[in-house]
């Protein structure tokens, strides 16, 4: 693996799942790997989960760390090629790219999409600037489309809780006064689309009308309108709000019978309930959800830990 921006980028799903559950059993096995590597953490966004676990499983690996605020600890970026740049940027990506790859053996990068063009959005500028200039590998830590290591703590959390050969999965749009990225929902909806083939999970998709993902994303994944439809018998149910991708950026409703409350996860097969974290208590889910036996929250987010370790892992190997 050179760079790890999307589903694209992994050979064998069920290698990488088992390689973090191989990390998590024993952790510092493979310190020797990272011995005198870098890795720069770039953020663009917060972020309070990808920052901590990928500095921690660098670590593991033996890796020095470098983390960054772009825009706050360093200089504005400007993306766009050929400008004149007199606005509020001080230094272009070609120069800021190249010279982070001369510091870093590997950068992680998160920029969310900015929700108000998206062509530009969807065309994952940040991360290809990156790719093309710094030449070293490209680690995705929330991109504008995507969050490949979330869904991969994710497929690792569903192996460890599952009770069932071929579990249910149910996706769950939920209420948020917020326009939030589609980047979680579309990633979660890659990797299952991809676990329903090899036969690992059945998949349904849940929101209300105007809240269709793009078509790349939701593939031949079931979509169902009516919620306590789509969480008949599932096994897990992942909540996550997204603003529409049709009427672009927009929040259409806040309808508050979307979230998810213990009356909903009795419509279920025991199931489970996943989120990636932060959520907000009670607009989106019930307290009473997130502090039963049936949440999952806490060992996904831990599991992010486990997932960064498996990607870095196999970029190591390739340096
Ligand atoms: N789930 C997740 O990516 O959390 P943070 O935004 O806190 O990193």
């Amino acid at each position: 693996m050179t760079n790890f921006l999307s589903l694209a980028d992994v050979t064998d799903i069920d290698a990488l799942i088992q390689a973090g559950l191989t990390a998590k059993s024993n952790p510092f096995v493979d310190q020797h790997l990272g011995k005198n590597k870098t890795i720069g953490l770039l953020f663009f966004n917060s972020s309070l989960r990808t920052r901590l676990s990928t500095q921690k499983a660098a670590q593991n690996l033996g890796m020095n760390v470098i983390t960054m605020n772009v825009g706050q600890d360093s200089w504005g970026l400007e993306m766009e090629e050929g400008v004149l740049m007199n606005a509020d940027k001080a230094e272009h990506v070609r120069e800021a790219a190249a010279v982070i790859g001369r510091y870093c053996d590997v950068i992680g990068i998160r920029a969310f999409a900015e929700l108000k063009d998206r062509e530009k959005d969807y065309q994952e500028q940040v991360m290809h600037q990156f790719a093309k200039y710094a030449k070293v590998p490209i680690v995705n830590l929330e991109s504008a489309t995507r969050h490949p290591l979330q869904s991969l703590a994710d497929c690792i959390t569903i192996e460890e809780a599952k009770k069932v050969k071929r579990p249910k999965v149910v996706l769950t749009w939920l209420p948020h006064f917020k326009p939030l990225p589609q980047a979680v929902a579309n990633s979660f909806c890659e990797w299952m689309n991809a676990r329903v083939q090899s036969g690992d999970v059945d998949f349904v998709v849940t929101h209300p009308e105007g809240y269709e993902l793009a078509p790349e994303f939701v593939g031949n994944a079931q979509v169902i309108y009516n919620q306590d439809e789509a969480f008949k018998g599932a096994d897990f149910i992942y909540g996550k709000n997204w603003s529409s991708y049709t009427d672009y950026g927009k929040v259409l409703t806040q309808d508050p019978s979307w979230a998810v409350t213990m009356d909903d996860l009795r419509l279920t097969n025991n199931g489970k309930f996943m989120h990636c974290l932060p959520v907000r208590r009670n607009l989106k889910v019930a307290d009473e959800v997130l502090d039963s036996q049936q949440s999952l929250v806490i060992e996904q987010a831990a599991n992010r830990e486990w997932s960064a370790q498996a990607v870095l892992k196999e970029i190591l190997l390739t340096l």
